[in-house]
């Protein structure tokens, strides 16, 4: 049987902090409120009525053992160029907001933030610039089978090379050389 394929739309996220959860998705993905009451808001960054919505009630309250349960990990926004990830990132230093881990993962250069209740977004550019040739380098590369995840880098280190002019390619050699690597283990916000 053909399964009509739905696109995917919006994540909503339970909240007790309804206010902060709001106003760092503006800063950090451009999302704007579409309508809002006492407990509840829905935001969009596109032409979509919504694409990140929030819940709270009384009853809920923060997961301090968040990274040992299971759920979401994060949800992933993508931009249309490297260069783009980049000034995003420069941006959000400005406004005091900077990753958690960063991770050139082969098919997608990603910076992985933290929101105030320690759900992670990603930010992301495709490191082909092509959805196509990004998804042959997943099902068929050798090197992705190997590691999937991929290699941390500093992003400061990245941000650095990429305003003297380095070129993407060079910038991805050298993060999978380790000449970026961050000065100590990232909290990936997984229980090993
Ligand atoms: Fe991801």
């Amino acid at each position: 049987m053909t399964v009509i394929k739905p696109v995917f739309h919006h994540v909503t996220i339970k909240t007790s902090h309804l206010a902060e959860m709001v106003t760092w998705y503006e800063k950090v993905i451009g999302a704007r409120v579409q309508f809002r009451d006492a407990n509840n808001a829905w935001t969009t960054n596109d032409a979509a009525n919504h694409r990140v919505a929030f819940l709270s009630t009384p009853a809920l309250s923060d997961d301090p053992d968040k990274a040992r349960h299971n759920g979401m990990h994060h949800c992933a926004f993508e931009y249309a160029s490297f260069s783009d990830l980049i000034s995003s990132y420069e941006r959000l230093v400005g406004e005091g907001i900077t990753p958690s881990f960063c991770l050139d993962h082969g098919l997608t250069i990603s910076f992985y933030y933290k929101d105030p209740e320690g759900n992670f977004v990603e930010l992301q550019s495709d490191n082909f610039g092509d959805w196509a040739k990004s998804s042959e380098f997943m099902r068929t590369s050798a090197d992705f089978a190997a590691n999937p995840i991929g290699y941390f880098f500093d992003p400061a280190k990245v941000a650095v090379a990429h305003r003297a002019g380095v070129a993407f390619k060079a910038i991805q050699q050298a993060i999978r050389a380790n000449d970026y690597a961050p000065a100590v283990p990232p909290d990936l916000g997984i229980a090993m």
